[in-house]
């Protein structure tokens, strides 16, 4: 596509209208908080490192040997992950849908001009902010497009989170969530945000596998492999066993990325209302909710399967409820569950905090008039 960028028609808009209500007064990009347990993570795995290195030629048990290896055995769990989203989670911008669906050049009503090409070394963007123009490669595609893409960059020996992102709800370019709406000062800047070694690592640990810090990218597998989860399992492959392999069923393992509760949340019974952003991260929500609270035994995969079609039909997860709670008697209960399933509906609802990104609002909870969306 060649399309010239004076030719109004065939550009797209960035509705900046809109997208300047993605981060009032350049709020902290939600992402780039909270993450200590990244932290965490990443020193776990710097010390697998450095032990890997005295074991050289071997293949220890902290040794990562990528999910391929696992399939032979567990064929059913490699198929269901497979099909998922979190094997997907990151992509290189050649493996991506990302570079077809931003084919034309993305105009801002600033004046700021994005243009993208495919060009020997990768997919390209080149940005331009009156005579001032910037060219960097675009190598990473975050995110597996039930949402969202963003690209990430890398200019001058630097990673940066590109300033427009692909919304699959809206089927358009937008701007990026958490970057400030208004004009850049320059082309560099209109090019994204540049990240920390620390930041970007962080990003890549959430989104792939074995990764080191640096970010050290070299054993990398893209996506959340079965060894995020389960723990390097060079010993394992080598010696089957249940014990020398992870297993963790906790929400904790879940949150390392989904994010636990901000122990200093403004509203801690109620957390969405203080902050609508925090219904992104389901454990939030969930332990907030009674069902969680006063039961002890809920966890993220009582309702999902951790390897599996990510969201299976609603009557599935409606039997999970039912596992739980039997069908009211209409005597003692308003609630109708008696003669109708649906309990999603007025239980467990939708919201949009963003144009363009719909969550489910994981604190299960009886919805008092006015507060049903
Ligand atoms: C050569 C066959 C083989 C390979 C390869 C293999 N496993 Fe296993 N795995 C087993 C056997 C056998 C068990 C024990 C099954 C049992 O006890 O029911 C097991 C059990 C497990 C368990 C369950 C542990 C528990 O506490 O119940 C997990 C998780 C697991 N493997 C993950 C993996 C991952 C991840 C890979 C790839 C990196 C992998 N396995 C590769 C044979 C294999
Ligand atoms: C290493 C980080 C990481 C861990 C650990 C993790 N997730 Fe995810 N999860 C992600 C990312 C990243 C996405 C977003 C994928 C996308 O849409 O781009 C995601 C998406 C999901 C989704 C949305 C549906 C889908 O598959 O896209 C569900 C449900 C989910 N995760 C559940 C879980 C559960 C349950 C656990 C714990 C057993 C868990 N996750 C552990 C990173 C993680
Ligand atoms: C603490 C772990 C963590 C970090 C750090 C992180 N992500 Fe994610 N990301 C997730 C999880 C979990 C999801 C899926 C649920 C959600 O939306 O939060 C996700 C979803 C996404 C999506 C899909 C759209 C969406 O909002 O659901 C994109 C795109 C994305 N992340 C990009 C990035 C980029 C770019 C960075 C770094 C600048 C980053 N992420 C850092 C865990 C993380
Ligand atoms: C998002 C985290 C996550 C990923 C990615 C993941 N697993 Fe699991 N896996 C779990 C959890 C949590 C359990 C425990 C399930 C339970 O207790 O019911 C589990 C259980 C298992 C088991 C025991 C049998 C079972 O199904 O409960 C095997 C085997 C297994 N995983 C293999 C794999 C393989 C192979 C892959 C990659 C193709 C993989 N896992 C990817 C989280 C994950
Ligand atoms: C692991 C068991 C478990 C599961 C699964 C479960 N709940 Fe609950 N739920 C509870 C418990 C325990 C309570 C608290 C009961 C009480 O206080 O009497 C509760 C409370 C509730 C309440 C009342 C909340 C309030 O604030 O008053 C609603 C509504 C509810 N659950 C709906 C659901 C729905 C809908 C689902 C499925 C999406 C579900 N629950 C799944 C255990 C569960
Ligand atoms: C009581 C059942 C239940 C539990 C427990 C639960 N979820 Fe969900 N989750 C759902 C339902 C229902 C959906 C929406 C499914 C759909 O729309 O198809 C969902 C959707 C999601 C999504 C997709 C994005 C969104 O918000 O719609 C993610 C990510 C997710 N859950 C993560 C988690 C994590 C992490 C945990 C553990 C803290 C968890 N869930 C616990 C029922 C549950
Ligand atoms: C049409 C909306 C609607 C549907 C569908 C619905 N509920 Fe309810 N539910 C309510 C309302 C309203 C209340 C509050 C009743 C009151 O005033 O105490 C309630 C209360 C509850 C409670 C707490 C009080 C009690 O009676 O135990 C639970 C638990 C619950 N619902 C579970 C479910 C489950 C599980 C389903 C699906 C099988 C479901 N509900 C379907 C509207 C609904």
């Amino acid at each position: 596509m060649t399309a010239h960028i004076c030719c109004t028609s065939t550009l797209f808009q960035m509705v900046f209208r809109r997208s300047s209500y993605l981060s009032p007064g350049g709020a902290v990009r939600a992402d780039n908080a909270g993450s200590l347990a990244g932290d965490k993570m990443g020193r776990v795995r710097l010390s697998v490192l450095i032990l890997g290195l005295g074991l050289s030629g071997l293949v220890a048990g902290q040794d990562f040997v990528g999910s391929a290896r696992c399939s032979p055995c567990h064929s059913e769990q490699s198929r269901r992950h497979s099909a998922g989203m979190h094997a997907r989670a990151l992509s290189r911008a050649e493996n991506s849908r990302m570079p077809a669906l931003l084919d034309r050049p993305v105009a801002e009503r600033n004046g700021v001009q994005l243009k993208y090409s495919r060009t020997p070394e990768g997919w390209t963007v080149e940005a331009q902010l009156g005579r001032d123009r910037q060219n960097a490669l675009l190598t990473w595609i975050f995110g597996a497009g039930m949402f969202a893409f963003t690209p990430v960059g890398q200019r001058e020996g630097r990673y940066f989170e590109h300033r427009v992102s692909w919304y699959s709800a809206l089927q358009r370019p937008g701007m990026t969530m958490g970057h400030p709406a208004s004009m850049p000062t320059s082309a560099a800047a209109a090019l994204g945000q540049p990240q920390t070694p620390e930041t970007i690592f962080r990003c890549f640990n959430c989104h792939a596998t074995n990764v080191k810090p640096g970010p050290d990218l070299t054993a990398m597998q893209p996506g959340v492999q079965c060894e995020r989860c389960h723990g390097p399992a060079g010993a394992h492959v080598q010696t089957p066993s249940p014990a020398n392999i992870r297993k963790d069923s906790g929400i904790a393992a879940c949150a390392v990325c989904h994010r636990m509760p901000d122990e200093n949340a403004a509203n801690k019974t109620a957390p969405e209302q203080a902050d609508p952003l925090s219904i992104r991260f389901a454990p939030v929500g969930l332990m907030a909710s009674k069902c969680y609270q006063a039961g002890g035994a809920l966890t993220c995969i009582t309702c999902h399967d951790p390897h599996g079609r990510p969201l299976p039909e609603k009557p599935e997860y409606e039997q999970k409820c039912q596992s739980c709670h039997a069908p009211a008697s209409l005597v003692t209960s308003k609630c109708p569950r008696s003669e109708n399933t649906q309990c999603l509906g007025c239980h467990m609802v939708k919201a949009t905090p963003l144009p363009g990104l719909t969550f489910t609002d994981h604190r299960i909870r009886v919805y008092r008039e006015g507060w049903k969306r």
